[in-house]
């Protein structure tokens, strides 16, 4: 199979990478590209080398997968690509569509010039695969730009639009549409090219046009450490990178590689330089949290595969063109928020007037905020919030594509809910709920279009946190499974796919950790360790700051609704609630709160709450014990772990990887532990099972089957999942 074709034009010749769907620069590719490049070099007929990518697009960078190969001596990667390219006497421009990433962009850095279309976005993202920038990128962005914002675009892995791009020097010309690119990367080419000749006669007149002369390879110029800033600030610029990421353990070692890398960009000559950087980059691509990442990569590209599906085509669904929220309270104002957000205009349903002003002031308040951030201007916020009309008239919804219930969590009023839209939306109009316990078929039943019924959990704040989980009724159609992953597209969220249980997945597996994080105080741990143990781990909160973020109101009431979920938990609960202790809205829950400390947010232990958890024990009979640190955080993720087996062998959750994203972007587990079933292939299936033995739990069968094969989670096959 080939992945370049060749083309020459008056002179250029015209490499193009097609290696569908994004032009990743795979071992593959670079293998063909290599010769191509060394060709064109020492054709005579050839004045200058054009690369541009098919498929609407430049490139993605280097392909994922090839990092988890091992090489061989033949294996030709982008690195002998891009030092082709440097060898080369040609002049070398980059034609850019719609993204250079990673190794695409570093290849178009090797290259004299580059032309991008407008809708361009550049950048290094490869910290977000645990990876650093390892084809030049290291080396020539801070030559190019300056090494302060070099280090800021590669830390942050940060896409930057074509006219910042071309602002900050990273892009030479930017053009208007797709069709003109190539014309205007031909052009510069011969243009440049042109000069170097005439340079090469002896000539020293400057050449033709206003983007330089003749061959201009940055591996040539010195580091520019930023406006203003002399060379002796370079150790004071790479100590205080240092200083600004997280610890190596704790989420950042590809941060801090990525900083030795540019450092030796500043101490070592270009060459001396990039073989520092590959070597960085090979620890990397082999570190544990590297794996993790990647593993997140993929699992998010997965979630919309439904294999059950022949096909979810969500090309062929209609587009949500009008939207509608029943429930001004703050989920359905976040909703209504994110719709507005998407450019969807929605219409928000409720009859409570002091419900309305809050939710109108939130909104004001969040695109208020977005202009004095400078993220929009005044007319864009105005127009936002033009989009989001509230009433308390349902016939406003009779046009809306899609309606989402966001009122109190009590099936009786959503069930009265649903009949009345049921009789008002057009037939074709999708129905949801965004309940987070309840049954989606018992209100599916209340309408004639339970096929049309689906549920949508978002999660508080609904216009900031990216997880959707969307819910799968008994008779959800699979073209309604597509409108809703469409929506969770074009809604900007990460949407994982429920079958309707109780919780769904994240919540179903947040009982048990709440739990177990319960059962640890009741041995005498003081909620302060606990939470501290699971945010060394590397979740921003614990488990007891979180209870008090969702409200101990909120797990009561599931605690009533669900006894069988509960069981095994002591009072502790019923307790807070009868002293008004309802978390952080009261200031008091298991912790305490005060204005003056983290904005009222900074939990504050409380002795009066572990003399309440010693007392709950005593009742129950549970002797107090010493408890490692190791121990705490195996009795937290573990029980994550045991239950997501469960969910995936009840088919909850379609694939472990499914598990991992719910946990990452909706509870905020550690991206590089990539997610609680990752984790546990990471610490070992077997080791895991026997703890959870060993705490006296009731294992997974799934987990069991596992752990006698000494298996992973990773390589569970869809089918395997059944009888397990
Ligand atoms: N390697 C392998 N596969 C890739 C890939 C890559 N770099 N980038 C995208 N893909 C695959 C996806 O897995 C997906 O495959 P699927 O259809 O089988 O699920 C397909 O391409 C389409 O990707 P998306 O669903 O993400 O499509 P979008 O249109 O939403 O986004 C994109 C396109 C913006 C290019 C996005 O895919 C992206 O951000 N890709 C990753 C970019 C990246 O991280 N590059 C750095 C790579 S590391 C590197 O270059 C190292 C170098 O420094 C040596």
């Amino acid at each position: 199979m080939s992945f370049i074709r060749t083309e020459d034009r008056d002179g250029v010749r015209v490499i193009t990478l097609d290696n569908p769907p994004v032009n990743s620069l795979s071992f593959a590719l670079s293998g063909e590209l290599v010769p191509i490049v060394e060709a064109a070099d020492k054709d005579e007929s050839v004045k200058a080398v054009v690369f541009i990518g098919a498929n609407g697009i430049f490139s993605a960078g280097a392909d994922v997968n090839d990092f988890s190969t091992e090489p061989t001596p033949e294996t030709r990667t982008i690195r002998d690509v891009i030092a082709a390219v440097e060898r080369s006497n040609k002049i070398f421009v980059a034609a850019i569509q719609k993204n250079a990433l990673g190794g695409g962009l570093e290849l178009s850095l090797a290259c004299d010039y580059r032309v991008a279309t407008a809708d361009t976005k550049v950048g290094l993202p490869e910290i977000k695969l645990g990876l650093l920038p390892g084809a030049g990128g290291t080396q020539r962005l801070p030559r190019l730009i300056g090494a302060q914002d070099a280090l800021d675009m590669m830390l942050k892995g940060k896409n930057m639009k074509a006219a910042d791009a071309k602002a900050k020097g990273i892009l030479d010309e930017v053009v208007e549409s797709p069709d003109a690119l190539l014309d205007a990367a031909l052009k510069l080419a011969l243009r440049q090219a042109q000069g170097d000749t005439q340079k090469a006669q002896g000539d020293t007149q400057k050449a033709q046009g206003d983007t330089g002369s003749g061959k201009r390879r940055i591996s040539k110029r010195k580091v520019e450490l930023g406006k203003g800033i002399t060379a002796q600030a370079a150790p004071f610029i790479v100590s205080q990178a240092h200083k600004m990421v997280p610890a190596e353990d704790a989420g950042g070692l590809a941060a801090h590689k990525l900083i030795d890398a540019v450092e030796a960009a500043f101490e070592l000559p270009f060459e001396f330089g990039i073989a520092r950087e590959a070597r960085l980059f090979e620890e990397l691509a082999r570190s544990a949290p590297s794996f993790a990442l990647r593993h997140v990569f993929f699992a998010e590209r997965e979630l919309a595969k439904i294999p059950s599906f022949e096909k979810l085509r969500m090309t062929d669904t209609p587009e949500i063109k009008k939207a509608g929220v029943i429930g001004a309270g703050t989920m359905g104002t976040g909703i209504a928020i994110t719709f507005a957000q998407a450019g969807i205009p929605v219409h928000v349903i409720d009859s409570n007037a002091d419900a309305v002003e809050k939710a109108r002031q939130t909104v004001f308040g969040m695109f208020m905020y977005q202009v004095q951030k400078g993220r929009m201007t005044q007319e864009e916020a105005w127009k936002l919030g033009q989009s989001i009309q509230f009433t308390d008239d349902y016939n406003e919804l009779a046009d809306a594509d899609v309606v989402i219930e966001a009122v109190f969590e009590s099936m009786d009023v959503k069930k009265q809910v649903f009949a009345k839209l049921d009789g008002i939306v057009k037939p074709d109009g999708i129905l949801a709920s965004n309940t987070s316990t309840l049954d989606i078929d018992e209100m599916a039943s209340v309408t004639k279009r339970a096929d049309k019924f689906v549920g949508l959990h978002f999660f508080v704040p609904a216009n900031i946190m990216p997880l959707l989980e969307i819910v799968r009724g008994k008779e959800t159609s699979p073209q309604t499974l597509a409108i809703a992953f469409k929506l969770g597209k074009a809604l900007r969220k990460t949407a994982v796919l429920s079958t309707n249980a109780f919780g769904f997945i994240g919540n179903r597996m947040v009982f048990d950790y709440a739990k177990a994080a319960g059962a640890l105080a009741e041995e005498g741990i003081s909620p302060m360790r606990i939470d501290g143990v699971a945010k060394k781990f590397g979740f921003p909160m614990g488990p007891f700051a979180m209870g008090d973020l969702s409200g101990i109101d909120v797990a009561w009431h599931i605690a009533k609704a669900r006894p069988d979920v509960a069981k095994g938990r002591t009072d502790v609960i019923d307790r807070l609630v009868e002293m008004k202790r309802l978390g952080q809205k009261t200031m008091a829950g298991y912790f305490t709160y005060d204005k003056s400390v983290g904005k009222g947010r900074e939990p504050i232990a409380d002795p009066e709450i572990e003399a309440l958890f010693a007392e709950e024990a005593k009742k129950h009979g549970i002797a107090p014990r010493e408890v490692s640190d190791e121990e705490i955080l195996q009795r937290l993720v573990f029980a994550l772990i045991n239950r997501g087996a469960y969910l995936l062998e009840e088919g909850v959750a379609l694939r472990p990887g499914d598990i991992d994203i719910v946990y990452i972007f909706g509870y905020g587990f550690p991206p590089h532990h990539g997610g609680p079933m990752w984790y546990a292939d990471e610490v070992g299936v077997k080791h895991v099972y026997d703890k959870v033995v060993e705490f006296g739990w009731e294992p997974a069968p799934l987990l069991k089957a596992i752990a006698e094969k000494n298996g992973t989670f990773a390589a569970l096959k869809q089918g395997e999942l059944v009888n397990a």
